[in-house]
């Protein structure tokens, strides 16, 4: 059984769908502090049956404790954890203590359970501004201008020192490029809470009339069009690579790292355009100035994924975007419009 904080999250959600189609038994460690749980419902729909389902904090390791002890959990896909850049200077110490102690509590009830299969969502937030593109896992981590990108960095960093402190532990860092897209079902996909941060999160809002216009935050960047420049990666190839990092945790002990990411660029103008050939119309837009904290440029060298882990991201931009609209036009107000109950999975009710 493999054990999914996050799992009704954005990413986590869509992992959850990869693992039960592939024939795993799932247990999703949830809090809903940032999402619903109509996605696990949804994703029940779409697999034919449902993860078991806790409702409960990756920090509290008491209910961590009593999770491993009645599940016969193998391994963990770790995605619980916050990620709003913004967020994250008004409230650091919120951020540290979800991201990275709630990390280390994770990594110490499961030692204490005898499990040392971990998979970690990180960021390539954790590069800051390299020099040299494509990005491969070999270029220095930088300095991380926000205390989001400081928390990914700690973490990763605990990880290695926990893994260099005990053979036993096989650990995968993985750093996502930009995560976008949505299932092709149209049933699940990316709900944030408020206004949305990311790209397309906030164009899709646009195109559905939730918000007025898209700002394109400069234009003034050394790129070819002078807007930023991002490797955008559908979500279900981001899930997939993930399914590729626990088969190869099988057979190799220690940290390893691996971008995922598509390897291609593309400028804010680029994803604007593809995205008006997709809804069929233009969508109102206006240049502000830069936002500060932003890089100009950030794409991957995916091929350390392709040659260990057997991984490639198959899906283009195209399919990314219209995938997204797919979601986006079918439920203008995310999961809102269901009635969120937990009645389609299973929950479980354990010491919390
Ligand atoms: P998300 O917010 O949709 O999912 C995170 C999930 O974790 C949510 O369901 C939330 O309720 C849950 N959670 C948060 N704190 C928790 C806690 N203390 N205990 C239990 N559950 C808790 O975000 P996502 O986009 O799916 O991201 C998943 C992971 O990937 C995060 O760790 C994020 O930092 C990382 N990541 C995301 C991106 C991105 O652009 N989406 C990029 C790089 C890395
Ligand atoms: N942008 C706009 N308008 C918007 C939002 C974004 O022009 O309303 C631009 C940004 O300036 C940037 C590009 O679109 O050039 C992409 O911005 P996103 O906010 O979608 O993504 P970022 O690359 O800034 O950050 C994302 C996640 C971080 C993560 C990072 C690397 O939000 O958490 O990718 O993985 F660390």
């Amino acid at each position: 059984m493999i054990l999914v904080t996050g799992g009704a999250g954005y990413i986590g959600s869509h992992a959850v769908l990869e693992l039960l189609l592939a024939g795993h038994e799932v247990l999703v460690l949830d809090n809903l502090c940032n999402s619903s749980p109509a996605a696990l419902q949804r994703v029940e729909q779409l697999a034919g049956r449902a993860p078991h389902f806790v409702r409960g904090d990756v920090r509290n390791r008491a209910l961590l404790k009593a999770l491993f002890a009645a599940y016969p959990v193998s391994a963990v896909l770790h995605f619980a954890g916050l990620k709003a850049v913004g967020e994250s200077v008004r409230e650091p110490l919120r951020y540290y203590e979800t991201n990275v102690s709630g990390s280390i509590a994770l990594c110490q009830a499961m030692a204490e359970a005898g499990i040392f299969k971990l998979v970690f969502s990180s960021s390539a937030t954790v590069y800051g501004e390299s020099p040299v593109m494509p990005i491969t896992e070999e270029r220095p981590t930088g300095v991380p201008t926000n205390p989001y990108g400081q928390s990914k960095l700690m973490a990763e960093n605990v990880l290695k020192g926990l893994a260099d402190s005990d053979p036993r532990w096989s650990i995968g860092l993985l750093r996502y490029f930009n995560p976008i897209g949505a299932h092709e079902s149209g049933l699940i996909g990316e709900d944030p809470n408020g206004t949305p941060n990311n790209l397309l999160p906030y164009m899709l809002q646009v195109a559905v009339g939730r918000r007025a216009q898209l700002n394109i935050y400069g234009n003034d960047y050394p790129t070819p069009d002078g807007t930023g420049v991002r490797d955008y990666i559908h979500v279900v190839d981001l899930a997939q690579g993930h399914l590729k990092a626990l088969e190869r945790l099988e057979q190799v002990a220690g940290v390893s790292v691996w971008n995922l990411g598509t390897g291609r660029g593309y400028s804010v103008r680029q994803m604007l355009s593809a995205f008006e050939e997709v809804i069929g119309r233009p969508l109102p837009h206006v240049y502000k100035p830069r936002r500060p904290g932003d890089i100009a440029q950030c794409w991957s060298d995916p091929s350390k994924a392709r040659e260990e882990l057997g991984w490639e991201a198959q899906r283009g931009l195209p399919t990314m975007l219209r995938d997204a609209w797919r979601w986006q036009s079918r439920n203008p107000r995310g999961y809102a419009q269901d009635k969120a109950t937990v009645a389609g999975a299973t929950q479980t009710a354990l010491a919390s």
